[in-house]
């Protein structure tokens, strides 16, 4: 091995069915006192939020709740909860919930602790100095955002996701509790799931890839293969749970390193979502089988070699049958687990496509894809994927 790599995580991850119910002692260990919670309506509605706020104020205080954070959270939403915060004095912030609770967890705290506005820090890499600490509490196994140097917010004006991007943004400490993950809807389960193995996919094959964010991907793939049907359909099987859990959040260190490692599928999601209300991981779900094939050429060895973690029998067998067999394992597992295959079954108009091809092509995902995507080449993707 001759080229320079880099692996960077700056997240403590802790794992234990139960340990959200800890949250208020890992909070008095940063010092800071007066901790804001950023949550969505689900973890409201499950009776999380109350869990996190009971086990906080046993050590800090609890000078506010956000528990609005919408799906696919925008600009406008994160400006209010950072005024919010910053009325209150927090000096600690709390994400608990999906993707988008802990992507808007992320914005607000740098928003709170640098100023400015969002647009001042979309891109990689633009902030200098560590912020105020964060407690990252995931209660869906997807987004891997608890240890990812990245947030994503859609720009409900300009119709797009912004994406932000530093080392900084990272939390200072995810706590990983499958308990929290058991009341998710078997159709969630089944989405996040899915995005968790694009990520894990895609970082893979990325041209960011280095020899340990590949022993990641491939321990997440193989997790998340074995464990993922039955987190969907047994909602109460612990052990499925904790396996999702860890293999998202393995699979958010593994993309994430390194100025981040995505692809084509990612940037064809981006560029959907930022649109229309469809949920990430769905589209990831649906696009997956396609971009695998998109880079099936220029990645061949790669896939070959993932293809064991997804279940497919390699021994003695040609490269192209063990990659035709892994895609088929990618679509029978999104299928098991009773989620749409066609963008027109999720509500993408046909006439549309050649916008989001046109799209996806700025968004940052596109410039780590194996193989050089053109515009002609996102659009015969989003063709196939229809
Ligand atoms: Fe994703």
């Amino acid at each position: 091995m001759e080229e320079y790599f880099e692996f960077h995580i700056r997240t403590r991850v802790i794992y234990q069915p139960g340990l959200a119910n800890d949250v208020g002692d890992e909070a008095a260990r940063f010092g800071a006192v007066r901790a804001f919670v950023v949550a969505d309506p689900g973890v409201v509605a499950a009776g999380i939020v109350e869990q996190i706020r009971a086990s906080l104020q046993r050590r800090v205080a609890v000078v506010g709740v956000a528990s609005d954070v919408p799906a696919n959270s925008s600009v406008a939403a994160v400006e209010q909860i950072t005024s919010r915060a910053r009325t209150c004095a927090a000096n600690l912030l709390v994400g608990v919930g999906g993707g988008s609770a802990l992507d808007t967890a992320k914005a607000v705290r740098m928003l709170l602790s640098e100023g400015g506005s969002l647009h001042d820090y979309q891109g990689y890499n633009l902030l200098e100095r560590p912020l105020l600490p964060l407690i990252a509490i995931p209660t869906t196994a997807g987004t891997g955002s608890e240890v990812t140097a990245w947030a994503v917010i859609r720009d409900e004006r300009a119709g797009i996701k912004l994406a932000f991007g530093s080392p900084y943004l990272a939390p200072d400490l995810a706590i990983l509790d499958p308990m929290l993950t058991r009341s998710l809807p078997a159709m969630l389960t089944a989405a996040t799931g899915m995005d968790a193995l694009t990520h894990a996919i895609e970082s893979f094959i990325g041209r960011q890839t280095n020899v340990i964010t590949e022993a990641l991907a491939a321990q997440a793939v193989g997790m998340i293969a074995n464990h993922l049907r039955a987190a969907t359909h047994t909602g109460d099987d612990l052990e499925a749970r904790g396996a999702m859990l860890v293999a998202s959040c393995i699979a958010g260190a593994a993309f994430s390193s390194g100025g981040g490692s995505l692809g084509i599928v990612h940037a064809l999601s981006h560029a959907i979502g930022g649109r229309i209300g469809i949920h990430h991981g769905t589209a990831n779900a649906i696009l997956l089988p396609h971009g695998m094939r998109f880079n099936a050429g220029v990645s061949a060895s790669r896939l070959a070699r993932l293809a064991w973690q997804l279940g497919v029998n390699t021994g003695g067998r040609t490269e192209q049958v063990v990659i035709d067999e892994a895609i088929d394992a990618v679509r029978d597992l999104a299928a098991d687990c009773d989620l749409p295959v066609r963008l027109r079954d999720v509500g993408v108009a046909h006439d549309d496509l050649p916008a989001y091809a046109e799209l996806a092509l700025g968004d940052a995902a596109v410039f780590t894809n194996p193989r050089p995507v053109s515009a002609d080449d996102a659009l015969a993707v989003l063709h196939a994927a229809w």
